[in-house]
């Protein structure tokens, strides 16, 4: 199930990741080494039980599909959190992740991190976010991998929740003032969308705007009411200007006002094909995806949660766009580029990377 193997070119790709939960960078290796030190009980009594755990299908919605005794992937996903307890723990978490960024040649990128699925079981949000402030720090020096991170808010917790975190954590953003610690500089949404559309949330992205802070919106892929949700992240949200990037958004093919309002609004969509492809049959999912190339969308491809996805990260992911959807390799650099355009990475650094791939794609001619 981890994809296909990896081409040298997509390998030597360098790379910008747009969409990654640092949870789901969370290995059952570092997973087990944190469970021991932390005395946390794990329900697996081995290693390899723990490992056989994640070779399940998930039960995408049990709202929808009822009980059919698998945990569902945000289940999955929340129990693996309960080991993350000490700083040591969050920074160790984010330099793996960087560490594993390097090795697929990924040059920057902006990691989904919340507050709220550690603070409700009792752990400061100063572990959390000085954690990942250090690994932003070090994981540039050690790694060379440039991060900005991205403040999510817990959509199934209540707004009030949600802004009391974001305010709890504003000292650690990058605003507009200068003040910040600058570890993240966007907010987001995470965790079950099942009757929880991004209008929610609306006094909490209008502060974040106020703040000097990005805002994108999460918009799973066939969830109840996506193309709702799809609908109101272009054209209802931040005073109805709309987000400034969707992360998924395949359901904009569904309804055909979606597709000219991303366009027209310059939005782009942060894909990750090999989550969907756990659910979606090859000759269903790929044409989705050149459609939306065809029709001039704008996206790039990422990993999502890649250790609970058979542990196929941002390299695998783009390995199945160019493989299914028949891109060439220049297309793939487009997408890159994309990818490049789409963050919110300071000019040099756009720069840097833009230089690299133009070295690269000029090498391949
Ligand atoms: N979907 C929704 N929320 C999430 C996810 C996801 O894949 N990962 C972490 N929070
Ligand atoms: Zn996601």
């Amino acid at each position: 199930m981890n994809g296909l193997e990896i081409d040298p070119f997509i390998a030597a790709l360098p790379k910008v990741e747009l969409h990654v939960h640092i949870e789901g960078t969370l290995t059952p290796a570092l997973r087990w080494k944190l469970a021991h030190r932390n005395n946390i009980p794990l329900p697996y009594k081995t290693y390899e039980e723990l490992l056989d755990s994640y070779k399940v299908t998930y039960n995408h919605r049990r709202e929808v599909n009822g009980d059919n005794g698998a945990p569902t992937f945000l289940e999955a996903y929340f129990a693996g959190c309960q080991v993350l307890c000490t700083e040591e723990d969050f920074y160790e978490l984010a330099m793996e992740y960087l560490e594993k960024a390097q090795s697929m040649n990924v040059r920057y990128t902006e990691p989904f991190f919340d507050t709220q699925a550690h603070t409700r079981r009792g752990i400061p949000a100063e572990a959390v976010l000085n954690g990942y402030l250090r690994a932003q720090r070090d994981g540039a020096v050690k790694y060379r991998v440039r991060s900005n991170w991205i403040f999510c808010f817990l959509r199934d917790e209540s707004l009030e929740d949600g802004l009391e975190a974001y305010r709890a954590a504003l000292p650690w953003a990058r605003t507009s003032d200068g003040q910040g610690k600058g570890l993240f500089h966007a907010v987001g949404l995470a965790s079950n969308e099942y009757n929880r559309p991004p209008m929610l949330f609306e006094e909490a992205f209008l502060l974040a705007k106020k703040d000097g802070l990005h805002v994108t919106m999460h918009c799973d892929v066939d969830q109840k009411d996506a193309v709702d949700h799809v609908h109101e992240s272009i054209f209802q949200v931040c005073a109805g200007k709309g987000a400034q990037r969707i992360d998924h958004g395949l359901n904009a093919l569904d309804r055909e006002d979606l597709i000219p309002g991303l366009k027209s609004r310059g939005i782009g969509l942060t894909l990750c094909p090999h989550a969907y492809h756990r659910r979606q049959a090859t000759e269903t999912l790929f044409p989705k995806i050149r459609k939306l190339w065809d029709e001039g969308v704008k996206f790039c491809i990422n990993s999502d949660d890649p250790t609970y996805m058979h542990n196929v990260w941002i390299d695998g992911n783009m390995m199945k766009a160019y493989h299914f959807c028949g891109f060439s390799k220049a297309d793939m650099a487009t997408i890159v580029k994309n990818a490049v355009e789409m963050s919110w990475a300071d000019e040099e650094t756009k720069g840097e990377i833009l230089a690299e791939l133009k070295g690269l794609v000029e090498a391949e001619k």
